[in-house]
């Protein structure tokens, strides 16, 4: 019962990362609201998980509908200890082929979703004694990749959004920490439009496979352990840190 009386908010909680986290904090007996875009899978999932889990739809780049989020979430369950910020979009461009639009598009889910999910649930955690945000960035918030220009940069965003967090948090004596989560290639339905097709005489599979040290893709449920340590107790000395969940690949 690592998360016993605790309620947590999930964005991007019908799918992949988020969904495994959802499963988690329900398992460790906390409540999970799993807020998302897509209703049929985040309601199809809460009620899998029972009168610990409810759904709440979120675009998580409206900011009126993450204030109603935060505000269903403490009115079903009393109060709000927990953040993740997992809701994400992946798309393949670099610096030349990248348009404005595709730039403002990565950068609004992944990067301004994640300063109003930190923004509109900041208050509500401060009011119930504080507690634990988890940004997801990637290991592409550590370092470059050609083919991935616009998704670096929002994710170095995360990253450094999350040391700021922290620090206002901790001057503001809220007892919420802050902490980024920085996943290599997981098998999700997010990268799944990846790996078929050839690179470099490999399927697309196994080129990405090949760049983790133990060749192989991570799995949604290592990440969600990680985060799980995160949101619990566990980690109460742990505020502005990176958090790598990689195979080994930035090492
Ligand atoms: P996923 O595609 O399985 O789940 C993402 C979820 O976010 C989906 O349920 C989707 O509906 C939701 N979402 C997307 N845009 C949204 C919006 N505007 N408003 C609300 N919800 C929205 O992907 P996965 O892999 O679970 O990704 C979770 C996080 O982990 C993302 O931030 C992603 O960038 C990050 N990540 C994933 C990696 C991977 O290889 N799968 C690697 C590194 C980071």
């Amino acid at each position: 019962m690592r998360l016993e009386n605790k309620v947590v908010l999930i964005s991007g909680g019908a799918s992949g990362i988020g969904a495994e986290t959802a499963r988690r904090v329900v398992r460790e007996g906390g409540k999970a609201v799993l807020a998302d875009r897509d209703e049929a899978k985040g309601r199809a999932l809460a009620e899998e998980l029972g009168a610990s889990a409810a759904f709440a739809a979120l675009d998580v780049t409206d900011e009126a509908a993450w204030q109603k989020a935060v505000a269903a979430t403490v009115d079903s369950y009393g109060g709000l200890h927990g953040l993740l910020n997992a809701a994400g979009i992946g798309v393949r461009n670099s610096i030349e082929d990248c348009s404005l639009e595709e730039y403002r598009r990565v950068n609004d889910v992944n990067s301004m979703g994640t300063f109003l999910g930190c923004k509109s649930a900041i208050p509500a955690m401060a009011r119930s004694g504080g507690g634990s945000i988890v940004n997801i960035s990637s290991v592409l918030g550590l370092r470059g990749a050609s083919y991935a220009m616009a998704y670096c940069a929002s994710k170095g965003a995360v990253r450094s959004l999350t040391k700021n967090v922290a620090m206002h948090c901790a001057q503001m004596k809220y007892g919420i920490r802050c902490n980024s989560v920085h996943p290599g290639y997981i098998d999700t339905p997010m990268i799944a439009p990846r790996l078929s097709g050839t690179i470099d005489n490999m399927t697309g599979r196994q080129w990405l496979e090949a760049l983790h040290p133990l060749g192989r893709l991570g799995r949604a449920e290592e990440v969600a352990d990680m985060i799980l340590f995160l949101l619990s107790d566990e980690s109460t000395f742990s505020t502005g840190s990176e958090f790598v969940c990689d195979g080994g690949l930035t090492a």
